[in-house]
Protein backbone atom coordinates (compact mmCIF):
# COMPACT_ATOMS: atom_id res chain seq x y z
CA UNK A 1 0.00 0.00 0.00
CA UNK A 2 1.64 3.48 -0.93
CA UNK A 3 1.73 5.82 2.07
CA UNK A 4 1.78 9.46 1.64
CA UNK A 5 1.42 12.81 3.10
CA UNK A 6 1.91 16.07 2.38
CA UNK A 7 2.79 19.74 3.13
CA UNK A 8 1.54 22.89 0.89
CA UNK A 9 3.77 22.21 -1.53
CA UNK A 10 4.90 18.80 -1.40
CA UNK A 11 3.59 15.11 -1.93
CA UNK A 12 5.50 12.32 -0.01
CA UNK A 13 4.92 8.82 -1.27
CA UNK A 14 6.79 5.40 -0.92
CA UNK A 15 8.75 4.52 -3.24
CA UNK A 16 7.64 2.66 -6.56
CA UNK A 17 9.37 0.65 -8.96
CA UNK A 18 8.07 2.78 -11.22
CA UNK A 19 9.61 5.68 -10.46
CA UNK A 20 12.89 4.57 -11.28
CA UNK A 21 13.43 7.28 -13.89
CA UNK A 22 12.86 9.84 -11.72
CA UNK A 23 14.59 8.82 -8.78
CA UNK A 24 17.92 7.98 -11.24
CA UNK A 25 17.69 11.72 -11.94
CA UNK A 26 18.55 12.12 -7.96
CA UNK A 27 20.96 9.40 -6.92
CA UNK A 28 22.25 9.14 -10.34
CA UNK A 29 23.59 12.61 -11.00
CA UNK A 30 27.22 13.29 -9.07
CA UNK A 31 26.94 16.86 -8.46
CA UNK A 32 23.55 15.93 -6.56
CA UNK A 33 25.63 13.08 -4.65
CA UNK A 34 29.01 15.21 -4.39
CA UNK A 35 28.53 15.34 -0.50
CA UNK A 36 27.22 11.65 -0.35
CA UNK A 37 29.10 9.36 -1.24
CA UNK A 38 28.72 9.97 -5.60
CA UNK A 39 26.28 8.76 -8.40
CA UNK A 40 24.74 5.47 -8.02
CA UNK A 41 24.01 3.35 -11.12
CA UNK A 42 20.22 2.55 -12.23
CA UNK A 43 21.23 -1.13 -10.90
CA UNK A 44 21.88 -0.04 -7.22
CA UNK A 45 18.96 2.17 -7.40
CA UNK A 46 16.50 -0.22 -8.77
CA UNK A 47 17.35 -1.95 -5.50
CA UNK A 48 17.40 0.96 -3.18
CA UNK A 49 13.76 1.73 -4.55
CA UNK A 50 12.82 -2.23 -3.47
CA UNK A 51 14.48 -1.51 -0.19
CA UNK A 52 12.27 1.44 0.70
CA UNK A 53 9.42 0.14 -0.13
CA UNK A 54 9.94 -2.98 2.21
CA UNK A 55 11.51 -0.53 5.01
CA UNK A 56 7.95 1.09 4.68
CA UNK A 57 5.72 -1.96 5.19
CA UNK A 58 8.21 -3.10 8.33
CA UNK A 59 9.24 -0.19 10.33
CA UNK A 60 6.59 2.18 9.19
CA UNK A 61 9.02 4.61 7.66
CA UNK A 62 11.31 5.20 5.09
CA UNK A 63 12.97 7.17 2.45
CA UNK A 64 10.21 8.55 0.44
CA UNK A 65 10.18 9.84 -3.44
CA UNK A 66 8.84 13.81 -3.09
CA UNK A 67 7.10 15.39 -5.57
CA UNK A 68 6.09 18.81 -6.65
CA UNK A 69 2.65 19.32 -6.19
CA UNK A 70 2.64 22.20 -8.96
CA UNK A 71 4.32 20.10 -11.47
CA UNK A 72 3.27 16.54 -10.25
CA UNK A 73 6.72 15.45 -10.75
CA UNK A 74 9.28 13.85 -8.37
CA UNK A 75 11.78 16.72 -7.35
CA UNK A 76 13.59 14.53 -4.76
CA UNK A 77 13.61 11.88 -2.04
CA UNK A 78 13.38 12.62 1.63
CA UNK A 79 13.09 10.59 4.97
CA UNK A 80 14.67 7.91 6.58
CA UNK A 81 17.04 5.19 6.55
CA UNK A 82 17.34 2.78 10.08
CA UNK A 83 19.92 4.11 12.52
CA UNK A 84 22.19 2.39 14.20
CA UNK A 85 19.83 0.83 16.50
CA UNK A 86 15.88 0.32 16.98
CA UNK A 87 15.31 3.72 18.50
CA UNK A 88 16.81 5.63 16.28
CA UNK A 89 16.23 6.60 12.39
CA UNK A 90 18.64 8.69 10.16
CA UNK A 91 17.52 11.66 8.05
CA UNK A 92 18.35 11.90 4.94
CA UNK A 93 17.11 14.37 1.79
CA UNK A 94 18.68 14.51 -2.00
CA UNK A 95 16.84 17.02 -4.54
CA UNK A 96 17.29 17.44 -8.02
CA UNK A 97 19.89 20.30 -8.51
CA UNK A 98 16.93 22.78 -10.55
CA UNK A 99 15.31 22.63 -6.99
CA UNK A 100 17.74 23.56 -4.99
CA UNK A 101 16.93 27.22 -2.75
CA UNK A 102 13.32 27.64 -3.19
CA UNK A 103 12.83 26.05 0.48
CA UNK A 104 11.52 22.29 -0.41
CA UNK A 105 14.38 20.76 1.74
CA UNK A 106 13.47 22.68 4.72
CA UNK A 107 10.13 21.84 3.96
CA UNK A 108 10.69 18.19 3.24
CA UNK A 109 12.60 17.63 6.26
CA UNK A 110 10.25 19.40 8.40
CA UNK A 111 7.39 17.06 7.16
CA UNK A 112 8.95 14.31 7.44
CA UNK A 113 9.84 14.50 11.17
CA UNK A 114 6.42 15.54 12.16
CA UNK A 115 5.41 12.66 10.20
CA UNK A 116 7.55 10.25 12.39
CA UNK A 117 6.39 12.38 15.35
CA UNK A 118 2.98 12.02 14.81
CA UNK A 119 2.69 8.29 14.21
CA UNK A 120 5.19 7.12 16.82
CA UNK A 121 7.35 4.30 15.60
CA UNK A 122 9.32 4.01 18.29
CA UNK A 123 12.01 6.22 17.43
CA UNK A 124 13.59 8.10 19.78
CA UNK A 125 16.20 10.04 18.73
CA UNK A 126 16.74 11.16 14.98
CA UNK A 127 20.63 11.13 13.60
CA UNK A 128 21.95 12.93 10.19
CA UNK A 129 25.18 13.28 9.24
CA UNK A 130 27.05 16.22 6.83
CA UNK A 131 30.07 16.92 4.66
CA UNK A 132 31.42 19.84 6.50
CA UNK A 133 31.78 21.22 2.74
CA UNK A 134 28.03 20.91 2.35
CA UNK A 135 27.02 24.46 4.48
CA UNK A 136 23.51 24.10 2.60
CA UNK A 137 22.49 20.97 4.53
CA UNK A 138 23.74 21.59 7.73
CA UNK A 139 21.52 24.78 7.68
CA UNK A 140 18.71 22.41 6.77
CA UNK A 141 19.30 20.22 9.66
CA UNK A 142 19.44 23.49 11.98
CA UNK A 143 16.39 25.03 10.71
CA UNK A 144 14.55 22.02 11.86
CA UNK A 145 15.48 22.30 14.79
CA UNK A 146 18.54 19.61 14.85
CA UNK A 147 21.33 20.10 17.02
CA UNK A 148 25.13 19.82 15.72
CA UNK A 149 27.16 17.10 18.01
CA UNK A 150 30.54 17.39 16.74
CA UNK A 151 33.30 15.64 13.60
CA UNK A 152 32.73 11.78 13.41
CA UNK A 153 34.69 9.65 10.58
CA UNK A 154 32.55 7.80 8.11
CA UNK A 155 33.89 4.37 6.99
CA UNK A 156 31.37 4.42 4.03
CA UNK A 157 31.96 7.60 2.84
CA UNK A 158 35.62 7.89 3.93
CA UNK A 159 34.84 11.42 4.83
CA UNK A 160 34.77 13.01 8.03
CA UNK A 161 31.00 14.61 8.87
CA UNK A 162 29.52 17.22 11.31
CA UNK A 163 27.03 15.23 13.63
CA UNK A 164 23.05 16.29 14.28
CA UNK A 165 20.66 14.81 16.45
CA UNK A 166 17.27 15.42 17.64
CA UNK A 167 15.58 13.87 20.73
CA UNK A 168 12.19 12.96 20.50
CA UNK A 169 11.51 11.93 23.79
C1 LIG B 1 21.46 20.35 0.59
C2 LIG B 1 20.13 20.47 -0.17
C3 LIG B 1 19.22 19.33 0.24
C4 LIG B 1 19.48 21.82 0.19
O1 LIG B 1 18.25 21.87 -0.52
P1 LIG B 1 17.47 23.23 -0.77
O2 LIG B 1 16.08 22.91 -1.16
O3 LIG B 1 18.27 24.09 -1.66
O4 LIG B 1 17.49 23.83 0.72
P2 LIG B 1 16.65 25.07 1.20
O5 LIG B 1 16.19 25.89 0.04
O6 LIG B 1 15.64 24.54 2.16
O7 LIG B 1 17.78 25.93 1.93
C5 LIG B 1 18.34 25.62 3.15
C6 LIG B 1 19.26 26.76 3.62
O8 LIG B 1 20.56 26.59 3.06
C7 LIG B 1 20.98 27.82 2.48
N1 LIG B 1 21.92 27.53 1.41
C8 LIG B 1 21.64 27.06 0.18
N2 LIG B 1 22.78 26.90 -0.53
C9 LIG B 1 23.80 27.29 0.30
C10 LIG B 1 25.22 27.34 0.18
N3 LIG B 1 25.84 26.94 -0.95
N4 LIG B 1 25.93 27.80 1.23
C11 LIG B 1 25.33 28.17 2.38
N5 LIG B 1 23.99 28.12 2.57
C12 LIG B 1 23.24 27.69 1.54
C13 LIG B 1 19.72 28.48 2.03
O9 LIG B 1 19.89 29.86 1.84
C14 LIG B 1 18.79 28.13 3.19
O10 LIG B 1 19.00 28.96 4.31
P3 LIG B 1 18.11 30.29 4.55
O11 LIG B 1 16.69 29.84 4.57
O12 LIG B 1 18.60 30.77 5.86
O13 LIG B 1 18.37 31.20 3.41
C15 LIG B 1 20.34 20.44 -1.70
O14 LIG B 1 21.29 21.38 -2.04
C16 LIG B 1 20.74 19.06 -2.18
O15 LIG B 1 19.91 18.22 -2.50
N6 LIG B 1 22.07 18.85 -2.27
C17 LIG B 1 22.59 17.56 -2.71
C18 LIG B 1 22.32 16.42 -1.74
C19 LIG B 1 22.83 16.71 -0.35
O16 LIG B 1 23.87 17.33 -0.17
N7 LIG B 1 22.08 16.22 0.65
C20 LIG B 1 22.38 16.39 2.04
C21 LIG B 1 23.28 15.49 2.78
S1 LIG B 1 23.90 14.00 2.06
Amino acid sequence: MTYRFETARLLFQTMQPEDLDAVSQVWGSAEVMKYCGGASTKERIQRSIEFYEHLQAEKGYSVYTVLLKDISAIIGVCGFNPGENEEEAELLYHFNQHYWGKGYATEAAAACVTDLKENNRGIKKIIAAVNPANPASGKVLSKIGMTAKGIKWFGDTKQEELCFELDLT
